[in-house]
């Protein structure tokens, strides 16, 4: 990589921590405005019922899309689960200070992210697929986590770890409404699991940073609703 380059890629990297870290600071989730926008028009597809919810990586996503559940009067119960104690600990502090335990529930299986492994090489990214295969107990549980619950699900998110066994999984925990929701969908790494849905489609939402390459994605899959995903095409700030 050129210096000129090297440079560059520093700033973003600079930029997007900054922004990460307002975001937190503003109770925003990890996502881009546009992410926002299609997660809130998604929930506003399920009125007419309590909404089941079931999140892979817990955070500012959690606190505030119950947040804004609750302002619009809709009923729901959200399950989320993380692999890191800490960052479990201080979301489920932000669910009590907020007052949210009735319609949030948290769930913990602990396990080390793949960068803290001793097989972890940043020199090669994306991750080798069978170097980071789920092995521990807690990591099975946490990909089968929905089967744990034994309960089906109108949106499942996935944003955190294991995301093409999540996606794997999810599938069977759909009601027939249900939609998956999978955040960084422009990442390669995740696409072979998403033939498997019937119903899909991808969605531009933006960047983190300027003079990013690739736009952020979103990606939305069904087993059975396709409507949801016709609906969703009229979002405006969508770009095909
Ligand atoms: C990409 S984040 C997404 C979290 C959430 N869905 C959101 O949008 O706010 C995924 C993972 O990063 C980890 N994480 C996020 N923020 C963290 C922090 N400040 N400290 C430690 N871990 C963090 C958590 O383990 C979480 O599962």
């Amino acid at each position: 990589m050129s210096l000129f380059k090297k440079v560059i890629s520093r700033c973003q990297s600079i930029y997007f921590q900054g922004a990460l870290y307002v975001k937190g600071k503003r109770g925003l989730p990890a996502q881009t405005k546009e992410d926002i926008e299609l997660f809130k028009n998604i929930f506003e597809n399920f009125t007419d019922k309590e909404i089941r919810i079931f999140e892979w990586g817990s955070g500012m996503s959690t606190i505030y899309y119950a947040e804004y559940l609750r302002r619009k009067n809709m009923k729901f119960q959200w399950h989320s689960i993380d692999n890191n104690k800490t960052w479990h600990e201080i979301v489920k502090g932000k669910v009590n200070t907020k007052g949210l335990q009735s319609n949030v529930q948290l769930h913990l299986r602990e396990f080390l992210p793949f960068w803290e492994k001793p097989q972890w090489n940043w020199k090669s990214l994306p991750p080798p697929r069978d170097v980071f295969s789920p092995e521990s107990e807690n990591e099975k549980e946490y990909v089968n986590f929905p089967r744990v619950l034994d309960e089906k699900f109108d949106i499942i998110i996935v944003d955190a770890r294991f995301r093409r066994r999540c996606l794997k999984t999810a599938k069977d925990f759909l009601t027939p409404e249900g939609v998956v929701i999978l955040h960084d969908a422009q990442k390669k790494q995740y696409h072979c699991e998403l033939d498997s849905y019937r119903y899909s489609k991808f969605f531009k939402t933006g960047a983190w940073y300027p003079l990013q390459e690739t736009p952020n994605k979103i990606w939305v899959g069904s087993m059975e609703n396709e409507s949801i995903l016709n609906a969703l095409k009229n979002f405006s700030h969508i770009k095909k």
